[in-house]
């Protein structure tokens, strides 16, 4: 079959970084063409050059055979290729409609009035074709993130998009949202339209997809049909080596208590979480998306007000009003949300790892410059970013790159009480592997270790103890050895699941 778009021989060099080496790429009407590599492979840069953000410096794209501009994004939607991004784009206080036909409103006569009704009936019958019960006059504002990323999807459609780029959709979706895109993009593809997809989730590989193409470096080293290639020979030609043991064992020698939490209630999220941690030790908390567990832990760095309860660290009784006083106590929280949370994006590499250990960084006063390369330089090595230099803007580092970041500025503090949210989403393999043996490496150090995870294998590899939340409270609090993915699942679940 001919492809839609063949991309062919693109190179974009950034200072410092080749991200792009003369890569060869296409794609056909209604396959799901998946992108797999390391975090830095090059993988957004290529999405970003396709939806017209970024101009190759070399290369060319072409569409139905004749080489084409994509750039602005305007270009690119309008030659039919569109892309969900990861921070998704909607403007939040227009509704599902207006964001629908945002830049592309359907006009009556020669006046180039807004036609309302056509809009609406072409609303409602993309709706349906997606499978979404929505009022198209719904504010977007008012919806979750999983409905947000349908609108965009749908807009794909209404503006006629014969190609649909979504880079890691479903790193912040729940399983069962997960079920329902998956759905979705099956639809599109009966309708024709070509689908590039990117996720660090190999299992999701298998399910959707039609081909595979692996990237490293900027190249791309393999495209290959689904079937003809095994998930351990995709992860080798991810990484270019072997992984060992993804969990490493680690004899657990838990110290005295560091963290007792009792009675944690935050109105309308948080009711009467009691938990306690001790020194090298990792206390993992399980549970559906929104069952409390990242709530928790803000909580514990003092950013859910209305919080009530105790909180000791090493048997002291504390209070833990402000981020400042956590980490004053030596709880480092690293957050889910790294963009909202987490990063300073116009800072420096360098300047963010050293953001909460600054004062470890003077030198009878004054700030060390030296001192914060160093502390910076040690991390950078320790977490195996990959960054051009120290003092580059931490916002062109690649999305898993700047989820290290945000633990390297947790662990440059300092903290004996590390608190992880999701700390592998976004991660690729090789690293996550890395992350793993830094979890066990805290506990063998003698740092107490909160890690919330939605990985059941992640969980049941890398904690000593679990407990699970359930809408606010703990269901279940369990040992390693008590603890499998059934007695995990049924305790995370509702209890009276509703038929759906
Ligand atoms: N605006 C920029 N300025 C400088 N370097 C950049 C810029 N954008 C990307 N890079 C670099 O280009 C390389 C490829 O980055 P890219 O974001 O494409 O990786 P990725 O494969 O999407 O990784 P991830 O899985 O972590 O999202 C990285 O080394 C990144 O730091
Ligand atoms: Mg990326």
């Amino acid at each position: 079959m001919d492809p839609f778009f063949v991309v062919r021989g693109v190179t974009k060099r950034y200072p410092g970084v080749l991200a792009l080496d003369g890569v060869d790429f296409d794609l056909r009407a209604g396959e799901i063409h998946v992108l797999l590599g390391e975090n830095g492979a090059g993988k957004s840069t290529l999405v970003k050059i396709l939806s017209g953000v970024v101009r190759p410096d070399e290369g060319d794209v072409l569409i139905d055979g004749a080489s084409v501009r994509l750039d602005p994004p305007s270009v690119a939607r309008t030659l039919g290729i569109s892309t969900v991004y990861q921070e998704l784009a909607l403007a939040p206080d227009m509704t599902v409609m207006q964001n629908i036909f945002l830049g592309r409103e359907v006009t009556r006569g020669r006046a180039g009035l807004l036609d309302p009704a056509t809009m609406r009936r072409e609303t409602h019958r993309l709706l349906k074709l997606l499978d979404v019960d929505l009022d198209p006059d719904t504010p977007v504002r008012r919806l979750s993130l999983a409905t947000r990323q349908v609108i965009e999807i749908v807009r794909a459609l209404a503006w006629k998009s014969r190609a649909l780029i979504m880079d890691e959709p479903t790193s912040s979706l729940s399983e069962h949202e997960t079920e329902e895109l998956f759905a979705r993009i099956a639809r599109l593809k009966a309708e024709g339209v070509g689908i590039i997809y990117i996720s660090h989730r190999l299992e999701e590989m298998d399910r959707i997809a039609d081909r595979i193409t692996v990237m490293r470096d900027g190249r791309v080293v393999t495209t290959r049909a689904r079937g003809t290639v095994s998930r351990a020979e995709l992860v080798r030609l991810m990484v270019g080596r072997e992984l060992t043991e993804a969990f490493p064992k680690r004899v657990p020698n838990p110290g005295p208590e560091f963290l007792r939490v009792e009675h944690l209630t935050v109105p309308g999220r948080l009711v009467d979480v009691s938990f306690a941690v001790r020194a090298g030790e990792v206390l993992a908390v399980a549970g559906l998306v929104g069952a409390g567990r990242t709530e928790t832990l803000r909580a514990l760095v003092g950013l859910e007000p209305g919080a009530s309860g105790s909180v000791f660290v090493r048997g002291r009784p504390v209070r833990l009003t402000t981020p400042r006083e956590a980490i004053r106590q030596g709880i480092g929280l690293v957050p889910e949300d790294r963009h909202a949370q987490g990063l300073v994006l116009d800072m420096t590499v360098q300047q963010n790892i050293a953001l909460a250990s600054l004062p470890s960084c003077t030198n009878r006063g004054f700030l060390s410059f030296t001192r914060l390369a160093e502390l910076a330089r040690r991390y950078i090595a320790r977490l195996r970013i990959k960054v051009a230099s120290p003092a580059v803007r931490v916002a062109t580092l690649s999305g898993g790159n700047q989820q290290k970041v945000v633990l390297a500025r947790a662990l440059a503090a300092g903290s004996n009480i590390v608190l992880l949210d999701e700390p592998t989403r976004g991660i690729d393999v090789g690293a996550k592997v890395e992350i793993y043996d830094l979890v066990n490496e805290l506990a063998a150090e003698g740092n107490a270790v909160v890690l919330v995870s939605s990985e059941l294998p992640e969980i049941l590899g890398l904690a000593d103890r679990i407990v699970v939340m359930r809408e606010g409270r703990i269901s279940a609090t369990m040992n390693r050895s008590e603890a499998t993915q059934e007695t995990i699942l049924a305790a995370a679940l509702p209890v009276a699941e509703p038929v759906a």
